[in-house]
């Protein structure tokens, strides 16, 4: 197969989808490597460190090229022009968040699949899973800097002093991104509260981690009540494929503190808190009903080169196994990874993501 690496055109994203050290194990498979000149320059892989791969200027090139692109990102306005029928594109696309992006896949027949719903044999996500690993670790650094009032915050420091208390943290959703917040935020001296709707979630984290993290089921009246006291509000839950589910409302919100914060890291599956905008790194917040409001949809995009890295660790055995055995094979052998399949054939073939876009959904083995 042709695998084609365009630059990612996201505003303030500079990941790459594959680092130089899997280069070697593509070719040595039979495959061949076409590379946007640039593409890891921002994550730290110079042009030079790509090995035995043809390296090209700008993106037509690369799209004409490639049976599969291989990318970071959802393909932005600009890229749909790229389109081509059966081309294969392999990344992050969190449709239920982007119709517009929905329809073209399904227009142009392309063969959408996404990291974020192939799941693994246990039924974990584990191509979104080190994304949502770097996003929860940073999540706190991210709180930590907008407290401070040279950033417009409350002036509150994270860990406080002893006599100065330290930030109080509500964490919606307890799986990987919650979690490894509420690791970091407790590690920093922050007092933390984790609220999810799964009874053993809570129960495993409350035996690891005792006393250091609280746990909370969540319904709306105790989520109401926790949120009118805390600094800091972190949206991270997940359905997934389908949008995500509005945990934090308006009338949440207008009982909230001036100047607490909320960082709604799931606001690429369209966002857990109502009436949220997407902001971004370089813009990361602004202000509403008092509140600070922080949705940045790419936040390991800051953190590109550790990003890159453990992107491209979990998404390089899929890459091979897509690129050895095709697309039919994938469905007919390894029904998980199948569960990556978005769009084929002109049709919509995740169940939640039809479901949450009001469209028709068809099985892969018809749409096939
Ligand atoms: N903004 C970014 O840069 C970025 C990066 C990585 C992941 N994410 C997003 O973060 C979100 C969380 O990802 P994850 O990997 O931690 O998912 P996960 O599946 O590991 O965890 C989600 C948790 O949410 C809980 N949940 C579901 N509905 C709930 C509800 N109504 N109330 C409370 N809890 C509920 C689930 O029980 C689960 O424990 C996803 O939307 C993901 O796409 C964003």
């Amino acid at each position: 197969m042709i695998i084609g690496v365009p630059k990612e055109v996201k505003a303030d994203e500079k990941r790459v989808s594959i680092t130089p050290d899997k280069i070697k194990g593509l070719i040595d498979a039979g495959h061949k490597i076409i590379l946007e000149s640039g593409a890891g320059q921002d994550a730290g892989f110079p042009d030079s460190a790509y090995l035995n791969v043809e390296i090209v200027s700008g993106p037509a090139k690369v799209w004409e090229s490639a049976d599969m692109i291989v990318k970071v990102k959802e393909p932005q306005q600009e890229e749909f022009k790229h389109f081509r029928q059966n081309q294969i594109i392999f990344t992050y696309l969190h449709l239920a968040a982007v119709p517009e992006l929905t329809s073209e896949l399904v227009k142009t027949k392309v063969t959408g699949i996404a990291y974020e719903t192939i799941e693994s044999n246990s039924g974990s996500l584990p191509l979104l899973e080190p994304m949502s690993e770097i996003a929860g670790r940073l999540a706190p650094q991210i709180a930590a800097r907008l407290l401070q009032s040279d950033f417009g915050g409350p002036g509150k420091l994270l860990g406080g002093v002893p006599g100065a208390e330290p930030c109080r943290f509500v964490v919606v959703g307890g799986g990987t991104v919650g979690l490894n917040a509420a690791f970091i935020a407790t590690s920093l001296g922050a007092r933390v509260t984790i609220f999810d709707i799964n009874l053993d979630r809570l129960r495993s984290i409350e035996y690891r981690y005792r006393g250091s993290i609280k746990t909370m089921l969540s319904t709306e009246e105790k989520l109401t009540d926790y949120l009118t006291r805390t600094d800091v509000a972190i949206g991270a839950v997940l359905i997934p494929g389908a949008s995500a589910p509005k945990v934090i409302t308006e009338k949440m919100i207008n009982e909230m503190n001036p100047l607490s914060l909320i960082i709604d890291v799931a606001i690429d599956q369209g966002g857990s808190v109502e009436q949220i905008k997407s902001t971004t790194q370089s813009n990361p917040t602004y202000i509403k009903n008092d509140v600070i409001h922080c949705a940045i949809p790419n936040i390991p995009g800051s953190v590109a080169h550790t990003a890159s890295t453990a992107l491209s660790n979990a998404t390089y055995g899929h890459i091979l196994y897509l690129a050895n055995n095709g697309v039919e094979n994938l469905i007919a052998k390894n029904k998980p990874f199948a569960k990556g399949l978005n769009t084929l054939n002109g049709h919509v073939t995740h169940e939640a993501l039809a479901k949450s876009l009001d469209l028709k959904y068809v099985n892969v083995v018809e749409a096939l």
